[in-house]
């Protein structure tokens, strides 16, 4: 049999007429794309409209149904990820794909060891390997530290490096960002303008419209698993591309909304330190607001956060609610005083992959709301995960799908729904919108401050500024374990907030 031949040869990857259907749901319907050589091809969708499944399917995790691709001109048909890989096709997955108890080393270079002796590895070639690759991308990682003590930007930044560690033609990123800052998105970029050459390219998957207009020269916009158009990213303008992506315009310069003069503090922090970074912490949150926290990379917001709901220890500070001071053990303690904490580690401690979205929506509620669990207190649990979906456009053929079939975007509104189910006094959410569509991060802002305008205090915790400048009321500035500075909604801009976020504490007080 001779292989059919490709449409257009001159291209480097493509894509005709794919078709995926998984129980329920048509995930890809005549979906196609087109890579030329020596670029970057943007791919936008909202969430649950096909991406990861087509990435997943190029590289051979899933099996396509119909259609077809080529790679340089020949049929591609890969086997697994191996075999992708050896075939030139590099993919950063969506959700981390890396082994918790190794370190970044042994992660980069996960079965293709240098083997000594036949047997064993080399660890020390393997380090030294590591260190070069890690150099030459210019990382800061340690490439003995264990995966599993990284934080998920640090995690992100190995799947990076692994994907580059291979002699790609083309290397596939889905969402490879949402879990870094603007200096380390930069700093990505960079690497992929090192990597594109006249005869290779990369597809970019983002939910981060501003970067489209950063590193692609097309975007391919799909739509319920169809292919709906690609444009050129210099013609293009982002409102264009979001209105293509969710069918209708999305208004995405709203300012915080006004802030109640309801001055009451229901949480006041104070010098709280952790025994590794944090330094005399201390805020107030008022009832009713918003208080954003910014910061780089390390710079102790997530930290902060998990100080608070007792999920780590702290070696000094006091935390009081309304008035009363209180000490939390754990994440569990801090639920039952109307805390609410939802993890920027949605895979380690949010989600529950292999329980129902309805369970995973109701789980915190079980012990209260839903208690007795009678079979009116199912239908109630059942009711309100039901409406909590329907709010949030959690794209499933029903609740009772388990969590792990969900697209990574529709996993992240499951576990806000659960706080939205929940009923807490006090939010805090850490990077609640990673992975969230442009349409769904908007109505997300409107019900979090229709929560504020009801008298709940949210803590969000962004590494987006523009998130942060869209809702905050005001912003706590965080750098190396402190706080640099607390700025009002009228004064926070990109500036002031990196001013802040780059402070130099020990600098700062060796001058003075
Ligand atoms: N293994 C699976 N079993 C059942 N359904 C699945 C499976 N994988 C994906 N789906 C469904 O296929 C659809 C497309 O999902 P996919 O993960 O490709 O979306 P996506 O565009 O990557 O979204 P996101 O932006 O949220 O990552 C979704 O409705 C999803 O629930
Ligand atoms: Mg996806």
């Amino acid at each position: 049999m001779t292989a059919p031949t490709p449409p257009d040869p001159s291209l480097l990857l493509q894509v005709e007429d794919v078709h995926k259907s998984f129980p329920g749901v048509k995930a890809l319907d005549g979906m196609r794309l087109d890579l030329r050589r020596g670029e970057v091809l943007g791919l936008v969708g909202e969430n649950g409209a096909g991406k990861s499944t087509l990435m997943k399917l190029l590289t051979g995790i899933y099996t396509r149904e119909a259609g077809q691709f080529w790679l340089d001109g020949q049929p591609l048909d890969v086997k697994g990820v191996r075999d992708a890989e050896q075939r030139g096709l590099s993919i950063i997955h969506q959700e981390l794909n890396l082994v918790p108890h190794l370190t970044v080393a042994q992660n980069i270079w996960l079965g293709r060891e240098p083997l000594a002796a036949g047997f064993f590895t080399k660890p020390g070639r393997q380090t030294a390997r590591t260190r070069e690759l890690l150099d030459r991308l210019e990382l800061d990682l340690d490439p003995n530290a264990l995966v599993r003590d990284l934080t998920v930007a640090k995690q992100q930044m190995v799947e990076i490096a692994k994907a580059l560690s291979f002699d790609a033609k083309v290397i596939i990123m889905d969402e490879p960002t949402s879990a870094l800052n603007d200096t380390e998105v930069a700093q990505l970029h960079t690497l992929i303008r090192r990597f594109v050459t006249p005869r290779t390219g990369v597809v970019y998957i983002t939910h981060r419209m501003p970067e489209l207009k950063q590193i692609t020269d097309r975007i391919t916009i799909i739509r319920d698993g169809q292919y709906i158009d690609t444009i050129d990213t210099a013609s293009a303008t982002l409102d264009e591309v979001i209105s293509h992506m969710v069918g209708r315009a999305i208004d995405t310069s709203a300012r915080p909304v006004n802030v109640r003069h309801d001055r009451e503090v229901i949480m006041r922090v104070s010098g709280l330190s952790t025994p590794g970074l944090l330094r005399d912490v201390g805020f107030e949150l008022h009832r009713g607001e918003v208080l954003g926290f910014a910061g780089l990379l390390g710079a102790g917001r997530t930290e902060t956060a998990r100080a608070i709901v007792g999920a780590d220890p702290m070696s000094a500070g006091e935390i009081e609610l309304k008035g009363r001071k209180v000490v939390i053990h754990n994440a569990a303690q801090a639920a039952a005083l109307g805390i609410g904490y939802l993890s920027e580690d949605r895979k380690k401690y949010g989600l529950m992959l292999n329980l129902s979205v309805e369970h995973n929506i109701a789980i915190s509620s079980v012990a209260d709301k839903f208690s007795q669990f009678g079979f009116e207190r199912r239908r109630a649990m059942a009711a309100a995960a039901q409406d909590a979906s329907e709010l949030l456009r959690i794209k499933t053929p029903s609740v009772a799908q388990l969590a792990k079939y969900l697209s990574g975007g529709n996993q992240q509104k499951a576990i806000i729904a659960r706080w939205l189910v929940k009923d807490c006094d006090i939010l805090i959410f850490d990077e609640p919108t990673r992975g969230i569509d442009v349409g769904a991060k908007e109505e997300i802002y409107q019900l979090l401050n229709r929560l504020a305008g009801e008298g709940k205090s949210i803590i969000m915790i962004s590494s987006e500024l523009p998130e942060i400048l869209r809702m905050a009321h005001r912003v706590v500035v965080m750098c190396e374990g402190r706080v640099t500075g607390t700025l009002g909604a009228d004064e926070a801009t990109q500036e002031s907030i990196m001013e802040l976020a780059t402070w130099r504490v020990s600098e700062q007080r060796e001058a003075a």
